[in-house]
Parts: C-alpha cells; structure tokens; sequence
C-alpha cells in the first residue's frame, strides 16, 4: 500500500497531509525516516508519524448499537421496513452488523467496517456469550431454570449448555436472563417455549465483554480498544 494512503486509512489525515509529513520528515518507516513520497508500505513495516505508531486497522469503525423493536438486522429490505443501517447513517463509515436480531428483539448489536472482524465474530467457533434479558409469561422455577441450563430440544436438537438467572418476579411474568454461545434461529424465544412458557420482551445486554449499559434505544456508542482486542 502506498505511504500516503496507509496514513490517511490510520485515520491520521489526508493523503495530501500525509505526503505533506512525510516530505516535512515527520514521517518514518521501520525506524527510518522516509522523505520521498510515493513509497510503499510492505507487510511487516512499521510506520511512525510524529514518533506514534500507525496502522490502518485503526481506521475501521466499531459501535454497539442498541436495536429497537421493529427493525429488522438487514443492510436492505425488499419490502421497505426500517433497517438498523438507518440508525447509523451518521457513522463516519459505512458499518455492518456482525450477527443478527429478530426485528422484535431490542437492545446490543455491534457493528463495523472491518470486514475480516464482522466475518470471524460472526463464527460460531468463537463461542462469545451472548446475554439476553427476557420477561416471559408466568412464573420460571428453579427447575425450568436448570433445564434451560442443561439444554433444551429445539428444531430436533439439544442446545448447548448455558446460563440461565432468575432476576425479578412481576404480577404475571418473570424476568431472566439467559447467555447461550449458539445462535441458532430464534433460539432464546424457542428455548422459552421448550419449559413450556413465553417470550414477551427480549432484549440483548451483553456480548463478552460488550455492554448495552444505559446506551439509549436507537443510539450508537463507539466500542473501545479494550472491548475491540477483547472481542478478537
Ligand atoms: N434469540 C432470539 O430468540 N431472538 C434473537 O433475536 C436473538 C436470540
């Protein structure tokens, strides 16, 4: 890749700032400094502008969005429903979801422009838990609790064993959550079905190390360094 654009993709500046550096001697390549403009970078290189390590990773955007109802997990709908690309407009690139929400699920998607993150997270090698905040219909016992998990037939096949909580207990419903490494279709809303009761609201809160916290519904936050390397 050429200097200029290997800077500019590290979110530094311009090409155009770039060469500016580089030809004013701020710029160095494997401790050396480069003032020709034009060079290219190879695999390996490391390239410094003003004493800081570069690399053009940097310049990939990752957020954690928070879904609301109604949106659908797609980067286009044939019939026109909302998409959650219409709430990231005003992300400075083009982001992608990694993993999917059923339109009536709210809460943490994450989502990049890192092609390679979005494809690898995406695996179900990587076996991240994932934690979902349900309130199902009626009242979950301790023994409902401990067969979710242990794991449940779904679509003719066990689930892999997860973690179930019990969080409060309202008039007519119980709130739960549920953390699973699959992500089979519609998998929590049929594990609840299996101890026989009820999704009424789901909500993802968590993805590794990734919290929905106080992020507000339709909001995006950027994910830090830490939560990124985490989730590698
Ligand atoms: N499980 C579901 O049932 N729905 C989701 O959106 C995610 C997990």
């Amino acid at each position: 890749m050429r200097l200029n654009k290997y800077i500019a993709r590290a979110g530094v500046c311009s090409r155009r700032g770039a060469d500016e550096m580089t030809a004013a001697g701020n710029v160095k390549i494997n401790g050396k400094v480069v003032t020709t403009l034009g060079r290219d970078v190879a695999d390996g290189d490391v390239v410094e502008v003003n004493g800081q390590v570069v690399s053009p990773a940097k310049s990939c955007v990752y957020i954690a969005l928070n879904k609301p109802k109604g949106y659908i997990t797609t980067v286009s709908d044939e019939q026109g429903r909302p998409t959650v690309m219409d709430l990231v407009a005003d992300v400075e690139a083009r982001v992608f979801p990694v993993g999917r929400l059923d339109a009536d699920t709210t809460g943490l998607l994450i989502m990049t422009s890192d092609g390679d993150f979005g494809n690898a997270a995406a695996h179900p090698k990587h076996e991240v838990y994932k934690t979902y905040r349900a309130r199902v219909e009626g009242i979950v016992s301790h023994e409902k609790l401990a067969r979710l998990r242990r794991g449940v037939e779904i679509d003719g096949r066990m689930t892999s064993p997860a973690k179930a909580e019990f969080v409060r207990q309202s008039s007519g419903s119980t709130v739960i959550d549920i953390s699973i490494r699959e992500g089979r279709n519609r998998q929590v809303r049929k594990m609840v079905a299996a101890i026989g009761s009820k999704v009424i609201d789901l909500q993802r809160i968590s993805i590794g190390d990734v919290k929905l916290g106080g992020l507000k519904a339709g909001h995006w936050r950027k994910l830090t360094r830490a939560e990124i390397d985490n989730l590698r």
